[in-house]
């Protein structure tokens, strides 16, 4: 596979998929102004609470350079992680807009823009080993939040973890072999805030969760 770039993170023109690499190419010349490239993570590797999602969006993540930042998920994730001290400062979905997190960091199980929304299985399988280093690299992770089911399942694979062991639930925390808490959430999407399948409430409920089980560090 293409080595990771000096950070662990894959390099910006990553090939690895045809399709995504093509897509990337399309925007670039569409888009010269976004950033079109691979979305590295954000967010301290000393962290105890690693947030994974799906994949950038194509006017926000994609746009900006930053995970969930420009995205309309992103108008609920941030504010909440900063509401329950996983953050500080204000989110102005902008990558410039000082805020920062604390003991969190946010990737995503596909770190390229796919083509409306939806990466394939090969793809998800060809980005895992980005999402292993990461899991890596953060000696004192402790607790996952899996935003959606491709999230959740990409972790349980990253990990050797069965799915059948581990049921995606709204609301559920799974304990892994490894000792790390895998928390479950419906992705905070347009779509699922929209039709009310995932509100305010439920989000802040598992977060909240997460906050009680991660006393706040020292
Ligand atoms: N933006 C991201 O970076 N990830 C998501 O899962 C959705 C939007």
């Amino acid at each position: 596979m293409t080595a990771l770039s000096a950070e662990g993170q894959p390099p910006l023109d990553c090939a690895l998929c045809d399709r995504l690499a093509a897509f990337r190419n399309d925007n670039r010349n569409k888009f010269p102004e976004f950033y079109n490239s691979p979305v590295h993570s954000f967010g301290d590797d000393q962290a105890r609470l690693l947030i994974v999602g799906l994949a950038p969006g194509l006017r926000g993540a994609n746009r900006t350079g930053r995970p969930f930042t420009g995205d309309y998920a992103g108008d609920l994730l941030y504010p909440t992680l900063v509401e329950f001290g996983f953050a500080d400062g204000t989110y102005g979905a902008d990558p410039d807009d000082g805020l920062t997190l604390r003991d969190c960091r946010i990737t995503n199980a596909v770190r390229c823009v796919p083509p409306e929304n939806k990466p394939t299985g090969p793809e998800i399988n060809t980005c895992r080993p980005f999402l292993a280093a990461e899991i890596e690299a953060m000696p004192r992770i402790t607790a996952i939040l899996g935003l959606g089911l491709i999230a959740h399942n990409a972790v349980l694979a990253t990990m050797g973890e069965k799915r059948s062991a581990y049921k995606f639930v709204h609301g559920a925390r799974h304990t892994l072999a490894s000792g790390v808490t895998l928390f479950d959430s419906y992705h905070c999407s347009r779509y699922n805030v929209n039709t009310r399948r995932l509100t305010t409430e439920m989000f802040h409920d598992v977060v909240g969760s997460i906050r009680s089980f991660l006393a706040p560090d020292g």
